[in-house]
């Protein structure tokens, strides 16, 4: 019997729901894809250093330290390591088993079936559709540090920021309100253009701007060790201060999660090597040296920038767009300053591009499936890219680059992350249970410990973000992160009821009692 009959005759109606592609069917997709399999395991641990080193380290980290958790933000790093460690080993399992290009959609819906592979695409698409904004707006906050401070080219604040957002200068001065963040909305435009035609899947290009982003990270790393002030440690974890910083508090060991919470995004992009397993040499080894290896190397370099940021600069201080800059001009070396400056714009520029990437891929899979209208998956004659799709999601990302703050964004990119992170721990338990017999060329160890941790660790940082009462402004409406959470899952149902559902092959193909697929059990 196939996995599509068998989900249908186990519920009924509401089996219709749950229906599940086959493993096999999901391999052979991946066979007959078409896409080239030319990426090998420096190939894929630098793709994976390509997404993940970006807005999170480079802007985030001083947010996190002045209002959440001091010094202390190195532990938080620490934990958030540990976090990632154990969903990447999760991650590794899936990728190598089932080396396709929909990431977790596609294990989800081998596994869980339909209705929870929809829920799945609905949290990409903020893990990768909606960090590509987060990142558009840091690095924004660079493009216009540098204009203003090194070229004295002065932008005018209404441009440079989200409607109602108060615009600092270098000395923390409020100098505007924002009206739209400009440079972050063309910058999603730009490179949405550049995925139209096609330029991304260069492997060298990216290898070149990874090498600039690790070469910033390390001389700022090695250089900066010689300017830190060990009394901007002291103390580690600063004394709880109730009733501030979005009312959750700052400091203490509450502010070492909350921060946490915040710099998790950080880490968002080991994941993203997973929608290359299509494309990979030899998925069945490489994957996870891909995943688990790019986290490790980027664990090792947060935790001793963090280290270096707070002990050059006091914490209090680094509430700024540009905290890594601001660490650099106490060095008094002006060069050094412009070469981070342009080292991170051109390494979140690449981070951007990948994250659109990877959403337009989903997409691409969702609208092979049904679940999304066909133009999402119509390839351009000349360019061979899914071009209407690109469109669209560019567009969209560049409206939310362009009107939401930074804050409102890292914040719900994190609670779709961490969902979608969750899932994925309770599919490899799902999977281990209900398919023992799968091939599986990566195991991930000490299984029944990391599974489990690991979708426990990401709810007790959703409970965190979850617990934050700050109202923010989305597009002239005023939400807590829950409260829009809430509404997006909402409408997100709606139009599974109303189109997905009825569209969905899978699903077609169970009506006519036919199956694409060849009997697998
Ligand atoms: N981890 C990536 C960043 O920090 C998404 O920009």
């Amino acid at each position: 019997m196939t996995d599509v009959q068998r989900g249908g005759n186990e519920g009924g109606g509401l089996g219709r729901l749950f229906l599940r592609k086959s493993i096999e069917q999901v391999q052979a997709e991946t066979e007959h894809g078409g896409l080239k399999r030319t990426l090998g395991p420096w190939n894929l641990i630098l793709l994976g250093i390509g997404c993940i080193i970006g807005t999170g380290i480079f802007v985030l980290t001083g947010q996190a330290a002045a209002q959440h958790a001091g010094p202390g933000i190195v532990l938080s790093f620490v934990i958030t390591g540990v976090l990632c460690g154990f969903v990447a080993l999760c991650y590794a399992e899936l990728a190598a088993a089932l080396p396709v290009s929909g990431s977790a959609y596609s294990y989800s819906y081998v596994s869980m079936g339909e209705i929870v592979a929809w829920v799945m695409g609905l949290l990409l698409l903020l893990e990768y559709g909606l960090a590509a904004s987060t990142v558009a707006v840091g690095w924004s906050g660079y493009v216009s540090s540098l204009l203003s401070e090194n070229l004295h080219i002065q932008l005018p604040p209404e441009l440079l920021g989200a409607p109602g957002e108060m615009i600092k200068n270098k000395a923390g001065e409020v100098i505007g309100t924002g009206i739209i963040n400009l440079p972050a909305l063309l910058g999603i435009l730009v490179v949405t253009m550049i995925l139209v035609v096609g330029v991304s899947e260069s492997a060298a290009a990216n290898n070149v701007i990874v090498a600039i982003k690790l070469t910033v990270i390390i001389a700022f790393i090695v250089i900066g060790a010689f300017f830190v002030n060990p009394e901007n440690w002291n103390p580690v974890i600063p004394e709880r201060i109730e009733g501030s910083a979005d009312e959750q508090g700052r400091y203490g060991f509450r502010g070492l999660i909350s921060g946490a919470s915040v710099i998790f995004f950080a880490y968002l992009g080991f994941e993203a090597v997973s929608t290359a397993g299509a494309e990979s040499r030899n998925p069945k080894r490489d994957m996870p040296i891909g995943i688990i290896g790019s986290l490790i190397i980027c664990t090792l370099l947060y935790i001793l920038t963090a280290g270096v940021m707070v002990g050059i600069v006091p914490y209090t201080e680094l509430d700024v767009a540009a905290p890594i800059a601001k660490a650099v001009d106490r060095m008094n070396m002006p060069w050094f300053a412009i070469a981070v400056k342009i080292g991170a714009i051109a390494g979140l520029s690449s981070v951007m591009l990948v994250l659109l990437f990877g959403q337009t891929r989903i997409f691409f899979t969702m609208a092979r499936d049904g679940l999304l209208p066909r133009a999402f998956s119509t390839v351009h004659s000349k360019f061979r890219t899914p071009w209407i799709n690109t469109l669209v999601v560019g567009f969209a990302v560049s409206l939310a680059a362009g009107f939401l703050s930074l804050d409102a964004l890292s914040n719900l990119t994190n609670v779709g992350s961490l969902m979608a992170f969750a899932m994925v721990c309770f599919t490899v338990l799902y999977l281990r249970v209900a398919r023992p017999d799968m091939a599986r060329p990566f195991r991930a160890p000490l299984f029944w410990i990391v599974a489990p941790a690991g979708a426990l660790m990401c709810g007790w940082l959703l409970f965190e973000l979850f617990a934050d009462p700050e109202s923010r402004a989305f597009f002239g409406l005023r939400f807590t992160t829950a409260q829009f959470f809430a509404a997006y899952l909402a409408i997100g149902m709606l139009i599974y009821f109303g189109y997905s559902m009825h569209h969905s092959h899978l699903g077609k193909e169970r009506r006519m009692g036919t199956s694409r697929i060849a009997p697998s059990e």
